[in-house]
């Protein structure tokens, strides 16, 4: 499953709003077309978003009618706003932007030259982030013994990423390998990613999976019958993993019951040059939490607060596990980052 394309100036993604009962193809034909898809989560996950953004870019640059190369970098930055005021949290998005905009700066040439150099850009990424979740698979699957039960919160699968997944990449590679795993995967409020998204991809691939509701946790956990958690991130800054709303619900859980809490995510979600406080946390409308699927279920005028991430501290995660190896939270002090980000 591979969930973004590039065909003739199209870019092609799934509707993840209507998984899992529809399968239906979004053909994206401009920059604004992929700015509404991230802000209304067709699009959603951490390391898709970037990729998107960078196919956001690819169609500004294809479609554009200028003959001056000066003109189409004005067009570029102008489309390099609109998605980033998309979504506020996850880096992936900014890191995709500025890794464009300077390949398109670096390029020497004519505007033909530099929309080139955008469209295989924003290609290669699309590639290199499917081989790192692959890596990120391998090295994460050494942590997984068979028989394991492991948690997993949101969704951090192939449809988060281009293809495999991060979190769920750790699970797949493990379950390639002959382990005889089981899931048990949130269903995440407000939005139900676990339900919908991550149950649906285990299910593909006939890993055994069971679904609880958010508040149910604790009680798995006590009762002992999850051993691993593994999450994927949003950003990961020098003092904490920003990832879905709940997940630093599950790390103090898990602390609490002595359970592994790993985070899997690429080099690219790394932001250590700032610390939580400085991070945006989304707040998304409240009617994502007055209403169930369009169907009220609070009182009108009910005051709300839907933060869509939230913030874990790195003394309750046992460990990183990146396209370079498993880190210790202690690592993001002095591993050189910036040498793996691919320009
Ligand atoms: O709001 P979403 O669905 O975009 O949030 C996604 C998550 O929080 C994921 O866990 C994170 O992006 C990692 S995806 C590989």
């Amino acid at each position: 499953m591979r969930t973004l394309e590039w065909k003739d100036g199209v870019a092609i993604t799934i509707d993840q709003t209507k998984l899992p009962t529809r399968t239906i193809l979004l053909n994206m034909k401009g920059c604004g077309d992929v700015a509404s898809a991230i802000k209304e989560m067709k699009i959603r996950g951490a390391p898709l978003i970037g990729v998107a953004a960078a196919f956001g870019l690819a169609l500004t640059a294809y479609h554009s009618k200028t003959l001056r190369r000066e003109q189409l970098m004005k067009e570029l930055e102008t489309s390099a706003q609109i998605l980033r005021k998309t979504r506020p949290t996850a880096v992936n998005l900014f890191w995709a932007i500025n890794r464009v905009l300077t390949k398109a700066k670096e390029t020497t040439g004519d505007k033909k030259e530099v929309t080139e150099a955008v469209i295989n850009e924003a290609k290669r990424m699309a590639n290199e982030d499917i081989e790192v979740n692959h890596k990120m698979g391998e090295h994460g699957s050494s942590l997984v013994e068979n028989g394991d039960v492991i948690l997993t919160h949101c969704n951090a699968g192939g449809l988060a990423t281009v293809g495999y997944g991060t979190a769920l990449g750790v699970i797949f590679a493990s379950w390639e390998q002959g382990k005889k795993i089981r899931v048990i995967a949130t269903e995440t409020r407000p939005q139900l990613q676990g339900a919908r998204l991550t149950a649906y991809e285990l299910k593909r691939e006939n890993i055994p999976v069971t679904l609880i509701t958010d508040n149910m946790v604790g009680f798995v956990m006590a009762k002992k019958q999850v051993n691993l958690v593994i999450v994927g991130a949003d950003r990961i800054v020098k003092d904490a993993v920003i990832n879905k709303i709940g997940t630093y619900s599950i790390a103090v859980l898990a602390k609490a019951h002595d359970i592994p809490f790993y985070v899997a995510a690429p080099i690219s979600t790394m932001d250590l040059s700032h610390t939580s406080s400085e991070v945006i946390i989304e707040e998304r409308e409240p009617k994502e939490v007055t209403h169930f699927r369009s169907r009220r279920i609070a009182p009108k005028n009910i005051e709300v607060m839907n933060p869509a991430f939230d913030i874990t501290p790195t003394k309750y995660i046992s460990g990183i596990i990146t396209e370079i190896g498993v880190l210790s939270p202690e690592d993001l002090n002095h591993i050189k980052f910036e040498r793996y980000k691919h320009y």
